[in-house]
């Protein structure tokens, strides 16, 4: 069959080159892609959210399985409506994409649902929101509702600072409709992880662990980014901690989401603050992450067609997930400015020398190709250099040294990323 993925990130890309290996696979999509994914599949023009001109190529290039990488669609409804026309897609539906749609939603599952959570608030106009903040106590955390692409979410130190905060999220609008309501949130402190899980609403499959590194300069320091880098498997996920991040957060949600009509089928991605050995959900993606999925599928051994097709089918009972036993990371280069503003169109030189090099794989986010012909960069995060080896130091050392080959004006790279891990394996 003919698959199509959606998206065009680094999260596509390994989509796209994990998908290729299937023998179920004959011919792959991609919209709109980027210059990397265009050497491995056939892209077209399309955007994530034109759910309708996704329809239309769909039915015109016979496509048997369509995976959605962002969460605007899946958000919006693109798998109700594939499903309407009789489609295959992978994905929740549009009722229970809520779980990333709104943070408010999603609060209130985890508290039904007896989930630990940060403690919180949600207000519905700005006035209630002021009034709270003389009462709250600080560093607290400030988020927008709805989706504001991973920047929405507000750390302050003192509540001026909240104040500015709220301002900006309610009255001007920053990050538009998702806006209209805003949660205010302990701060909670401790390790993140990425948990993600694949479900068909009864059967749950967790995918290797791995840890993203959200902030853009080295130490956690600096705005929150998509993500500067990810490594699988994380340490701080133990086989006790992975027991009861299963059993105290994945298959409560799973069951809450059944129980109220509304049953979740797809990827479910909990981000998690591990604060006294206690698993706290962040947040809820509806989708994998990006970078994490370019490590975790990096590892990945087996079929990811066939288990995507299980997965629709309600038979995911059937599949088996295996991983190469080392580890793998990767490494984001972004452009200078990232997540703030930056330039396009710089030229990417190096990449040629990579190709074929066991274990390490260049996939592109931010690229296009000029009218030179030349591969240029055209977004903030770049590339995504991923490596595998037997060990989290090995594939760290190989992913750096693979990244001394390329270059861009202003390429801007964390220099520490896996370090904690690398700790964490050696104190243990
Ligand atoms: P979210 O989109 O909700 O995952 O938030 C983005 C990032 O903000 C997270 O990855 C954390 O680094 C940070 N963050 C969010 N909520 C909290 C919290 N309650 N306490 C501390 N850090 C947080
Ligand atoms: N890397 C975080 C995310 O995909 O949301």
């Amino acid at each position: 069959m003919n698959a199509l993925v959606v998206g065009g990130g680094g999260r596509e890309h390994a989509l796209v080159w994990k998908l290729k290996q299937s023998d179920l696979i004959k011919e792959i999509f991609c919209a709109p892609g980027n210059a990397g994914i265009q050497a491995e599949a056939t892209c077209l023009p399309v955007s994530p959210t034109d759910i309708k001109g996704l329809l239309t190529l769909a039915k015109e290039k016979q496509i048997g399985l369509t995976v959605v990488g962002p969460e605007a669609p899946l958000v919006e409804g693109i798998v109700d409506r594939f499903t309407e026309a009789g489609l295959t897609a992978i994905g929740p539906s549009q009722a229970a994409a809520q779980l990333e749609g709104s943070k408010a939603f999603t609060k209130e599952i985890l508290e039904s649902a007896g989930v630990p959570t940060a403690d919180f608030k949600i207000f519905d106009n700005p006035g209630d929101a002021l009034n709270a903040l003389a009462g709250e106590s600080y560093p607290l955390v400030v988020k927008a509702d709805g989706l504001a692409a991973g920047k929405g979410v507000l750390i302050v130190q003192d509540s001026e600072e909240a104040e500015r905060a709220v301002r900006r999220i309610m009255e001007e609008k920053a990050f538009g409709e998702a806006g209209n309501r805003v949660v205010l949130e302990e701060f909670l402190e401790g390790e993140e992880a990425s948990f993600i899980v694949m479900t068909d609403g009864e059967t749950i499959l967790p995918l290797a662990s791995s840890q993203d590194h959200k902030a853009i300069y080295d130490g956690d320091t600096g705005p929150n980014t998509g993500g500067m880098g990810a490594y699988s498997p994380a340490p701080v996920i133990d086989p006790a901690m992975h027991e009861r991040v299963m059993k105290s957060v994945i298959k409560p949600v799973i069951e809450k989401m059944n129980e109220r009509g509304t049953p979740y089928r797809g990827i479910l991605y909990a981000g998690l603050m591990i604060s006294d050995e206690t698993p706290y959900v962040l947040e809820f993606n509806v989708r994998m992450g990006d970078p994490e999925t370019q490590p975790i599928l990096f590892r990945m051994e087996g079929d990811l067609a066939e288990t995507f097709l299980d997965l629709h089918s309600r038979q995911l009972h059937k599949t088996r997930l295996s991983w190469n036993p080392g580890s793998a990371l990767c490494v984001v280069l972004a452009s200078k400015g990232y997540p703030g503003h930056y330039e396009k169109g710089k030229p990417i030189t190096g990449l040629e020398t990579l190709e074929g090099q066991k274990d390490v794989k260049v996939f592109h986010a931010g690229t296009t190709q000029n009218e030179r012909g030349e591969i240029v960069t055209n977004g903030g995060r770049v590339l995504g250099v991923t490596a595998l080896d037997t060990s989290l130091k090995a594939c760290r050392d190989k992913a750096y040294q693979a990244i001394s080959s390329i270059h861009f004006e202003g390429m801007t790279f964390r220099k520490d990323i896996g370090l904690k891990g690398i700790q964490r394996e050696t104190t243990s």
